[in-house]
């Protein structure tokens, strides 16, 4: 089951969530030794975040993900930007078995999962993919940053009291950004047996604008509990009271956990 990346969440994913910056490709690039020979797997690929400025890099770049929407819209960049050796295909980390069969054992460079690892059976993941990369080949688990309302910034607070209000829920780490969940995943890595498993960050300071952030909010919200479209801009509004005036300014750490297989 899709975790409502449907319809308008995918457009405001691919319009306002921010990608990756060139060092986390490189960082990828120089794990994996990726060369033009290449075939990589992008897991839950989104709109194309990581596939998109990978395909320079590699041969080939296999983007999967189980929402059509997502996948369209990643597909309409690609076009935009040229890029013509993505292979987009519909499918879940269920499907993995499929993509070994197709592509053979020793045959993938690296796989990455941006952002996506906490809706799969990791372990069974990691334990399907281990037969199908070459030496020096594997796994890239990636995460981009912390929530927009988890931030320890005054607007941050601001924006989880209001979303808390509005939804009467409690917000927390649910993407797989926290350490915890990056210990969890380094050890299955092992486990599986991946070596020189370890963690590789890449940060930066950038600046959101209001539209920025509400785009970016509205982009984490599934797509059954998205406000209403008539509704949005009242919601907007009363988000942008109850914060204090932009730009709201972000520290961003891009953690890319990594396991090798010899
Ligand atoms: C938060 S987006 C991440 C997109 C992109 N990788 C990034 O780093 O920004 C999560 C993506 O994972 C996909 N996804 C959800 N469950 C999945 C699963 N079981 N297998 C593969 N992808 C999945 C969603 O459809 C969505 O496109």
């Amino acid at each position: 089951m899709t975790p409502g990346f449907s319809g308008e969440v995918a457009e405001y994913y691919a319009k306002y969530r921010p990608g990756y910056p060139p060092p986390v490709i490189e960082a990828l690039r120089v794990v994996f030794a990726l060369d033009i020979e290449d075939i990589v797997l992008d897991l839950g690929c989104g709109t194309g975040q990581l596939a998109l400025p990978l395909a320079s890099r590699v041969r080939s770049v296999i983007g999967m993900d189980p929402e059509p929407d997502m996948l369209r819209l990643a597909g309409e960049s690609a076009a935009r930007q040229d890029v013509r050796n993505v292979t987009w295909v519909l499918g879940a980390d269920t499907d993995v078995p499929a993509v070994g069969a197709a592509v053979g054992r020793r045959s993938l460079a690296m796989t990455v999962i941006g952002q996506a690892l906490h809706w799969m059976r990791h372990e069974e993941l990691f334990r399907t993919l281990a037969p199908l990369f070459r030496a020096g080949g594997g796994i890239a688990v990636v995460a981009n940053g912390t929530p927009l309302w988890l931030q320890d910034r005054a607007w941050s607070r601001a924006v989880r009291a209001f979303m808390e209000a509005h939804f009467g829920t409690t917000l927390q780490a649910t993407c797989g950004s926290g350490a915890e969940d990056r210990r969890r995943y380094a050890k299955a890595l092992r486990a599986t047996g991946f070596t020189d498993v370890r963690e590789t960050v890449i940060e930066y300071d950038t600046e959101l604008t209001f539209d920025q952030l509400i785009g970016s909010v509205f982009s984490a919200i599934p797509a059954n509990e998205l406000p209403r479209r008539d509704d949005r801009p009242a919601f907007a509004e009363r988000m942008r009271r109850a914060l204090p005036p932009g730009p709201y300014p972000e520290s961003v750490r891009v953690s890319v956990l990594t396991g090798l297989m010899t």
